[in-house]
């Protein structure tokens, strides 16, 4: 839907501008989401607390950068300067872990765009020129980048694949889903994986480990969420052979990757970003506002009950018992998938041209993932666990986001959107300056409406970069038709 005209339905978060204003709209919506109204400066600061994970790798505070890719990569996979921009900006925010930076393709065919990033022996001086640089720039920044801890994202896109080109998708699916087939104009019958294809995958994942590790990446990401392949396999009930039905054989994925890493490239450590529930696809309904695109019960939400509205943690716990089996420490949570019902995956007041308007404040948004995620947090306090969607916060994230710290309900706060507007911010916080206004995102998805639109990703709004571009005006244009 366009945003041009749109009038949001719910209070704006800066109009919410004391702690009485913040708790009555909460109470006023039924939102749990407890926050603190004194922020803590230096060592006294939850921000500041430092983590060393098993496999000995330093992690200096509380803050991540979440991975967000920028669709600004050549076709053959290699970074171009939008992308380094990007990464340096990571870099410079004064987070001390920065989660797989950005989404990069194993094998070609698994690239969700013609620009997306991808790992090969061709591209392997690139990866390693960006991993460089955000040492440098880093240790440049903050005079130490000994306790930064840097790794990369690994992922196939399967059902949302375009690899080829920006209009034309070529899906690569693990069974066939009523309501996503339908959605992306697949036939009911559409070929799937083969367990051979898989097979082959699992060893492009592994190489591309292997290539992590040489050039310089502390860890890697085994993307399982958003929707993506290797989340797909978790909700792969109805799937026959090795990789489907039970939940032994929906997590083989995971295992023969890692049991490939560990043989591979010892001592390279190994993370798992999931979205740790899914509720069912939404559509526009009649006034605009999401509703689900399919009626109860719904089976395919991984995480989720079958009304396909309200989560069920029972089989991510089991998923999560076998991360701990292998030893994984590094988790990053999200969930849903930003194709299919993006008001749980990204809160936004101002939806995506591809998306509808939200069916609830998007704060809701926000108080369900930290509840999940403190869930997991309390079952399974082994994990150093980054929590998502914080961004929609806004003026209180660091408030909220310091609650959840010092109430152990993660170990690190996760960043999006929020520093694509606003690079620096975890370093203000850090360092007990007050939030710079102007950068704030006031998520108006411009980030996500642009590649929708076959166009590179940037905060258009907010950033003068970005701002300044011609796109923007284009943008603009698709927004008010
Ligand atoms: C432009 C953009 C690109 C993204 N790319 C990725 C990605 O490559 N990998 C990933 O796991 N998540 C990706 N995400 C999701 C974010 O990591 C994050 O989960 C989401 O934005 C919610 O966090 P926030 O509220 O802080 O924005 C992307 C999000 C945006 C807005
Ligand atoms: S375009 Fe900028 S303001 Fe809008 S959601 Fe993205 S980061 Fe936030």
């Amino acid at each position: 839907m366009s945003t041009g005209k749109y009038k949001p339905q719910y209070p704006r978060i800066a109009q919410l501008k004391t702690a009485e204003n913040l708790r009555d709209h909460l109470a006023k919506e039924g939102i749990i989401l407890d926050f603190d109204e004194e922020l803590k400066t230096g060592k006294n600061s939850p921000f500041t607390k430092a983590h060393t994970t098993r496999a000995g790798n330093k992690i200096g505070n509380a803050f991540c950068i979440l991975p967000m890719e920028g669709w600004d990569g050549t076709t053959d996979g290699k970074p171009t300067e939008l992308t380094r921009r990007r990464w340096k900006n990571f870099a410079i925010s004064g987070a001390k872990l920065l989660w797989g930076c950005e989404a990069v393709a194993v094998q070609p065919d698994g690239r969700a765009n013609p620009n997306q990033l991808m790992i090969n022996d061709k591209n392997l001086r690139d990866f390693e020129a960006l991993y460089q640089m955000v040492e440098r720039e880093h240790q440049n920044a903050f005079g130490n980048s000994e306790d930064l801890l840097t790794g990369l994202q690994l992922t196939h896109s399967g059902r949302f694949c375009k690899p080829e080109s920006k209009t034309k998708m070529a899906p690569k699916i693990l069974y066939s889903h009523p309501v996503l087939n339908k959605k992306f104009g697949l036939v009911e019958d559409y070929p799937l994986m083969t367990d051979g294809e898989i097979s082959e995958l699992i060893d492009s994942y592994v190489a591309a480990a292997v290539r992590a590790q040489k050039t310089g990446y502390k860890f890697v990401d085994i993307k399982h969420c958003h929707g993506y392949l290797g989340h797909e396999f978790l909700s792969a009930y109805e799937r026959e052979g090795r990789y489907g039905k039970s939940i032994e054989n929906r997590t083989r994925f995971i295992r023969e990757i890692v049991s490939g890493i560990r043989t591979e490239a010892p001592g390279l450590e190994i993370g798992v970003r999931m979205s740790i529930f899914d509720w069912v696809p939404f559509k526009q309904g009649e006034d605009g506002k999401g509703i689900p695109a399919a009626e109860s019960p719904y089976s395919f939400a991984f995480g989720g009950n079958e009304s396909g509205i309200g989560e069920n943690l029972n089989e991510s716990f089991e998923f999560l018992k076998e991360l701990e089996k292998l030893d994984i420490e590094l988790l990053c949570t999200t969930a849903g998938s930003p194709y299919y019902n993006p008001h749980i995956q990204r809160p936004a007041l101002f939806p995506p041209s591809d998306g509808y308007m939200p069916p609830e404040d998007p704060l809701h948004g926000v108080a369900r993932q930290i509840e999940a995620v403190a869930k997991v947090k309390k079952a399974f306090p082994n994990f150093y666990t980054v929590g998502s969607a914080y961004s929609y916060l806004q003026e209180w994230l660091p408030s909220v986001a310091q609650n959840v710290l010092e109430s152990g309900k993660a170990d690190s706060i996760g960043l999006g959107r929020m520093v694509l507007s606003y690079p620096e911010l975890p370093a203000d916080v850090l360092a007990g300056e007050p939030m710079k206004r102007g950068k704030i995102c006031r998520t108006f998805s411009d980030c996500t409406t642009a590649p929708r639109n076959g166009m590179i990703s940037g905060c258009f709004p907010l950033d003068p970069f970005y701002k300044k571009m011609e796109i923007h005006e284009t943008l603009k244009t698709i927004k008010a038709s």
